[in-house]
């Protein structure tokens, strides 16, 4: 890529369909992560778009308690971007109908979920494997969308068949209005190194606006991300957990701001207890706290003391006896390194 082009493509704002998005930092979908609490911090945060954790379109689901919190988007900020699973084009049709009306400002198709568990049933990245049913769904799901429609897929099934080019032209022509693409097959799940020649591909290939996912951990790997595939945005998954705020930091950079970097540790403490308060209020308290729990083990995580976190805090049921184990990590944190505070 030329650097023009390059320049070009770190200027541009993203546009999908009517939607023009703020920023170009998308929060990935992550089933068991990405809900309502997560999108709004997310949000918060700097990305221009959090996508939902996915949901199936498989109708007697719908009235689970699972995917009546997935569909939830009550108070939360748009766009507000739904994630569906299935492999009926039908019912994936219906799904998108039902999620419009319940507030999805865009509808998300995945080709991208790589588990066994689903890919037994042919639906996630499996789908990749017969174009002819991916063209189905996506007419279907196009015609029936009153919203934009976006697609996240794979690079393809293994590395022999790369397909995500021939599928993203597949998209644009059925009317797919953003893809973005992990840049691993669905054989490499999350091992290896993010192949960027093929999200280059699908950039060529297509004039939609493409979202480049893949391992994306800090401000300068998301420039030279853009820099190397002529993406127009970056979709930032696993490196945001227990950071959240890694999500401002990229958008800032990639706007040509500088990196404000990270906040303080007392900011940080503030955002923990917040997020803590948000699952309590969103799940309930009982299923809140247990929900909770992998969240503040990541915080720690991510803040290399994972040591200084009390294992009660794991065990805990009482929300009240959560906060105040994390607030005696921060404690023991801001002791250990007084240059956090
Ligand atoms: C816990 C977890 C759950 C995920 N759930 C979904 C999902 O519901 N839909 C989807 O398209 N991708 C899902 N993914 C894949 C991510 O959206 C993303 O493509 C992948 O993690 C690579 O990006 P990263 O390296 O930034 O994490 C999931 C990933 C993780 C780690």
């Amino acid at each position: 890529m030329t650097e023009t082009a390059a320049k070009k493509n770190t200027d541009a704002s993203v546009q999908i369909g009517h939607l023009a998005l703020k920023g170009r930092v998308i929060a990935a979908p992550m089933a068991g992560v990405s809900d309502q609490p997560y999108r709004t911090l997310a949000r918060h945060f700097g990305a221009a778009l959090a996508v939902s954790e996915m949901v199936s379109a498989s109708p007697e689901l719908r009235e689970s308690r699972k995917s009546r919190q997935r569909t939830n988007h009550d108070g939360e900020a748009g766009p507000v971007s739904v994630q569906l699973l299935g492999a009926d084009p039908e019912q994936m049709a219906d799904a998108a109908r039902f999620n419009i009306a319940k507030g999805a400002d865009i509808i998300d198709i995945n080709l991208g979920c790589p588990t066994k568990k689903v890919c037994k049933r042919l639906v996630g990245s499996a789908l990749m494997r017969d174009e002819p049913l991916v063209r189905r769904i996506l007419e279907a799901v196009v015609s029936a969308s009153t919203v934009p429609v976006t697609l996240k897929m794979r690079t393809g099934w293994d590395r022999q068949s790369k397909n995500a080019p021939a599928i993203a032209k597949m998209a644009e022509e059925a009317g797919i209005q953003a893809l973005s693409v992990h840049g691993r097959s669905r054989e490499c799940r999350y091992h290896g190194p993010i192949d960027y020649e093929t999200i280059a591909k699908v950039k060529s290939s297509v004039s939609i606006p493409v979202i480049a996912n893949g391992d994306i951990d800090s401000p300068d790997t998301a420039l030279q991300v853009l820099r190397t595939t002529g993406a127009d945005a970056v979709m930032v998954g696993r490196a945001a957990q227990g950071q959240p705020w890694l999500l401002g930091r990229i958008a800032n950079s990639l706007d040509r701001r500088r990196d404000p970097g990270d906040p303080v540790l007392a900011d940080k403490c503030r955002t923990v207890l917040d997020h803590l308060e948000a699952l309590y209020g969103f799940y309930g308290e009982g299923q809140g706290v247990r929900i909770a729990r992998k969240h503040v083990q990541w915080y720690a995580e991510k803040l290399n003391a994972k040591h200084l976190l009390d294992r009660r805090c794991s065990e805990t049921i009482d929300p009240v006896a959560q906060i105040s184990w994390v607030e005696d990590f921060f404690e023991r944190v801001a002791a250990q390194e007084p240059s956090h505070a």
